[in-house]
C-alpha cells in the first residue's frame, strides 16, 4: 500500500473542510491557532512513519494526554483504578458536572475531565510528578527529547479553569482524590498543555498498535491492558460523539480540544490528525473526515 500517497490524497480531499467549526476559545491561549491548519501522520507498528500537511507543526494535545495517563497508571497499578472511575460512555459533554453528583463522585470514564482528574491524582501518588511522567513517556516513545509543556497554555487554563476546579473539589468532597486539589489540577493542566506534532504523537501512541510493546521493544503494557485502553478509547474517547466516531471511522480514538485526534489500528499502526476547528462535541471536523477517508481507503476499520 502506498501510505504516503494515501495521506497526501486525504489531506487534499479534506481541504474544503479546513476551518469548518470553531477553535476552542474557553482556554484563551488556544484561541490564536490558525483554524486552517491541517496535518496527518501514520506510524506503522513495524517502524516506518509517514506524514502530510502540517504534520510537523506542534499543537496542544489537551485531552489526548488522558490516554497516556491512563496507560501509565495501568502499567503501575494494573486494574485498581477501576474502583475509582467507571468505564462507560457518558453521553454528556466532557466538562459536565451533572453526572458526577448523581454518581456520588465516581466519574463515568477516565477520558471525561472528571475521570481524567482522578487518573492524574493516582499517577501523582504513584510517581510524585504526574505531568512529568507523561512527558517522559511521550519523549521516550517518540524519540523526541524536546517535547515539553507550553506553560502559557497551562497558565491560561489554570486562570480560566473554574469548571475543572469545581469538579476536583466535588471529587474531593466524595473522598475520590488522594492529593490536594491544587496539586492535582496543576498536574492536569500541565499534561493537557503538552505540545507535540502529529509525527511525535503517532510514534508515541504506537505501543497501542503493538499490543503494549514500547518503541524500544520492551513491554510497556501487557497485551491485555493495551486491549483495554483501546476499548475505552473506542467507547469513550470522543465523548458524546463516540457513537458517531465509531460509525464513521470504526477505530479506537481519542480527541482533544487542541484539534488533535489519535486513532489506533491494532496490529497495524497509530494515526494522528490535527485540525484546530472543532464541531459541537469538541472534536476536529476535518480530522474526523480524514480518519473516515483513511479507513475507507485502506479498509483498516476494526469493523
Ligand atoms: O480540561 C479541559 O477542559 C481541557 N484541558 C481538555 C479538554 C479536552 O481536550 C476535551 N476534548 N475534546
Amino acid at each position: 500500500m502506498d501510505m504516503q500517497g494515501i495521506l497526501e490524497e486525504i489531506v487534499d480531499a479534506v481541504a474544503p473542510l479546513r476551518g469548518q467549526g470553531s477553535v476552542a476559545s474557553y482556554i484563551p491561549s488556544l484561541g490564536g491557532v490558525s483554524p486552517e491548519s491541517f496535518g496527518m501522520s501514520v506510524a506503522m507498528a513495524d517502524g516506518p512513519v509517514y506524514g502530510a500537511g502540517d504534520w510537523r507543526t506542534p499543537f496542544s494535545i489537551q485531552s489526548i494526554s488522558k490516554v497516556f495517563s491512563l496507560a501509565l497508571v495501568m502499567s503501575y497499578d494494573y486494574d485498581s483504578i477501576w474502583a475509582r472511575v467507571f468505564r462507560e460512555p457518558s453521553g454528556t459533554p466532557f466538562n459536565s458536572l451533572l453526572q458526577l453528583e448523581a454518581d456520588h463522585g465516581i466519574p463515568r470514564n477516565p477520558f471525561i475531565n472528571a475521570g481524567a482528574i482522578v487518573v492524574t491524582d493516582r499517577l501523582l501518588t504513584l510517581t510524585g510528578d504526574a505531568a512529568g511522567s507523561i512527558r517522559g513517556l511521550l519523549r521516550r516513545e517518540s524519540g523526541n527529547p524536546a517535547i515539553d509543556v507550553d506553560s502559557a497554555v497551562a497558565a491560561s487554563e489554570a486562570e480560566h479553569g473554574h469548571r475543572n476546579s469545581a469538579m476536583a473539589h466535588l471529587l474531593a468532597s466524595y473522598g475520590n482524590l488522594e492529593n490536594p486539589v491544587e496539586r492535582v489540577l496543576a498536574n492536569y493542566f500541565d499534561q493537557c498543555a503538552l505540545e507535540l506534532t502529529c509525527e511525535d504523537l503517532a510514534t508515541a501512541s504506537r505501543f497501542l498498535s503493538r499490543h503494549g510493546v514500547s518503541s524500544g521493544g520492551t513491554p510497556f503494557l501487557t497485551p491485555h491492558q493495551s486491549k483495554r485502553v483501546n476499548a475505552v478509547m473506542l467507547t469513550c474517547g470522543t465523548y458524546d460523539a463516540a457513537g458517531e466516531f465509531a460509525y464513521r471511522v470504526g477505530l479506537p480514538g481519542k480527541s482533544g480540544v487542541g484539534g488533535g485526534i489519535v486513532a489506533i489500528v491494532p496490529g497495524r499502526c497509530a494515526i494522528t490528525v490535527w485540525g484546530p476547528a472543532l464541531g459541537p462535541s469538541g472534536n476536529s471536523v476535518a480530522g474526523i473526515a480524514a480518519l473516515d477517508e483513511f479507513t475507507t481507503r485502506t479498509g483498516w476499520s476494526i469493523f
